[in-house]
């Protein structure tokens, strides 16, 4: 087993190539809304059936998707890392897991979740369409939301201390597919760099963190995650 401690931080570009549209950028609209438009809670009480039938349009691409070489390519680190690895994902689809990834932690929750806002219920919800949006809570009738963090709120406490913890710990970084613009995540890597790893980015186009990487791989994710396993 390596002795070398590794975290990874994934974004949306890692399940780019399994036909999942990022949020930014040409693929990332829907309808004619952005992300920011429909991932808020304000845009919830206003519309919960239209935001209820975007996720039901992202769940339905998800549900048809297929885990890709650079999601099969971290559960490779893993095994190579064992105990001295952390995936950290801002992917809320779920397609870490299905790979076979088992040492992760989700900072935005997972889509296939939801909540209920009366109740409190939590549960999984694998529908990929309804006629009867937005949905009612099976506990109580409530209305229930997408088990998912919306922008301008905190994420899962117990996920985010674990993520610095391994970002402040490890001694090499990995960023894959994300545009490092959403934060808290998007801190990980500074964190990790101040306290001394090496950080790597693996992302086609360049994005803030390219100025402090120590390495950048200019490759989609299934190239670039082969490319850092030969590295090691
Ligand atoms: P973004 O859509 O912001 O960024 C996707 C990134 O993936 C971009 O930097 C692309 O260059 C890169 N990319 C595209 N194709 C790729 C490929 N094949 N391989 C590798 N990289 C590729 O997605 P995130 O950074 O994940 O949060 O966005 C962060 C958060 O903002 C999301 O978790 C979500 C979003 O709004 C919430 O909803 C709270």
């Amino acid at each position: 087993m390596n002795s070398l401690k590794g975290a990874v931080l994934t974004g949306a570009g890692i399940s780019a190539e399994s036909g999942i549209p990022t949020f930014r950028g040409d693929g990332g609209l829907w309808r004619n809304f952005r992300a920011e438009e429909l991932a808020t809670p304000t845009a919830f009480k206003k519309n919960p059936a239209l935001v209820w039938e975007w996720y039901m349009w992202r769940r339905s691409l998800i549900a048809k998707a297929k885990p890709n070489e650079g999601h099969l390519g971290l559960v490779e680190l893993e095994e190579k890392l064992g105990d001295n690895f952390l995936l950290i994902t801002q992917n809320v689809d779920g397609l870490h897991q299905r790979a076979g990834s088992k040492r992760l932690v989700e900072l935005h929750g997972n889509i296939w979740r939801v909540r209920c806002l009366s109740c409190g219920a939590v549960y999984q919800d694998e529908r990929v369409q309804s006629e009867d949006l937005p949905p009612s809570c099976r506990e109580c009738g409530g209305l229930v939301r997408p088990d998912v963090v919306w922008f301008g709120e905190a994420l899962p406490e117990e996920a985010l201390k674990t993520a610095i913890l391994w970002a402040s710990s490890c001694d090499i970084f990995v960023s894959v597919g994300t545009s490092a613009l959403v934060y808290p995540a998007a801190q990980l890597p500074y964190i990790a760099k101040e306290k001394g790893a090496k950080v790597v980015e693996i992302n086609p186009e360049e994005t803030p963190l390219s100025k402090i990487a120590d390495i950048i791989i200019r490759e989609p994710a299934s190239k670039g995650v082969r490319k850092l396993l030969q590295m090691l």
